[in-house]
């Protein structure tokens, strides 16, 4: 026999974790039912991006609340009113490789915004995250800035890339993720305390080479096929 439904609460917007108020992590039915297909091991790599893509546009429409809007007047076919349009220009920020499927569904919510891109790999030596790639607008500053990167496991690259986001200029900036560990919120909440966290899910812990239990694996071979 199956499970009876259960009816969630119905909040206005996803509650900020009570321990971390930097954090907020969508307990929606629909975010939830997806990554739950993400999870699965079973589920190749064209409906892994799909999901993925969806499941950040979905995610879209909370991390914009707090952009700021200006008021402007728009005439309809009736009579001019007023409106509202979101003031500075946005950039997203994928991390390689892993961030650009979630940066297309978010593009598909916003597709004014620019897209910078980052990549970075663990020194070998140092094990300190490693730039290879940054390609950004020059104008960064010029609005809000959507750092992009599915798992935050250890939060070193994430680190690193807030770190480089903000010596660019960026002064608005939040993190989209898809699955976060304690460990990785816990070292962006102490490296970079003002940015908030968007995630679909808040896992138990990392394992001994640094993956997310129960987590869905390594992102990008599952979304690329090459695991
Ligand atoms: N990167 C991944 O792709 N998966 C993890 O679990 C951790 C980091």
């Amino acid at each position: 026999m199956d499970t009876p439904p259960t009816t969630p609460p119905n909040p206005a917007h996803p509650p900020n974790s009570p321990s971390s108020p930097n954090l907020v992590v969508f307990d929606h039915p629909l975010i939830q039912h997806k990554l739950t297909y993400i999870r699965d091991f079973t589920t190749s790599y064209r409906p892994f991006r799909a999901l993925l893509y969806q499941i950040a546009g979905l995610m879209c429409f909370e991390v914009t609340r707090t952009f700021p809007t200006r008021p402007v007047a728009v005439q309809t076919p009736l009579e001019t009113t007023s409106g509202r349009k979101i003031a500075g220009t946005i950039t997203v920020v994928p991390v390689l490789r892993s961030g650009l499927a979630m940066a297309e569904g978010i593009l598909e919510m916003m597709p004014e915004a620019r897209v910078g891109h980052l990549g970075l790999v663990r020194d070998e030596h140092t094990l300190q995250p490693k730039v290879y790639l940054k390609r950004l607008p020059v104008d960064v500053a010029a609005g809000p800035v959507v750092l992009v990167d599915p798992m935050l496991a250890t939060g070193g690259s994430a680190s690193a890339a807030l770190t480089i986001l903000r010596e660019a200029g960026a002064k608005d900036l939040r993190m989209i993720c898809l699955v976060a560990s304690p460990e990785g919120v816990a070292r962006l909440h102490k490296d970079h305390p003002e940015v908030t966290i968007y995630a679909a899910a808040l896992d138990r812990q990392l394992n001994e080479k640094g993956y997310i239990l129960p987590g869905l694996g390594d992102a990008g071979d599952r979304m690329y096929g090459t695991g």
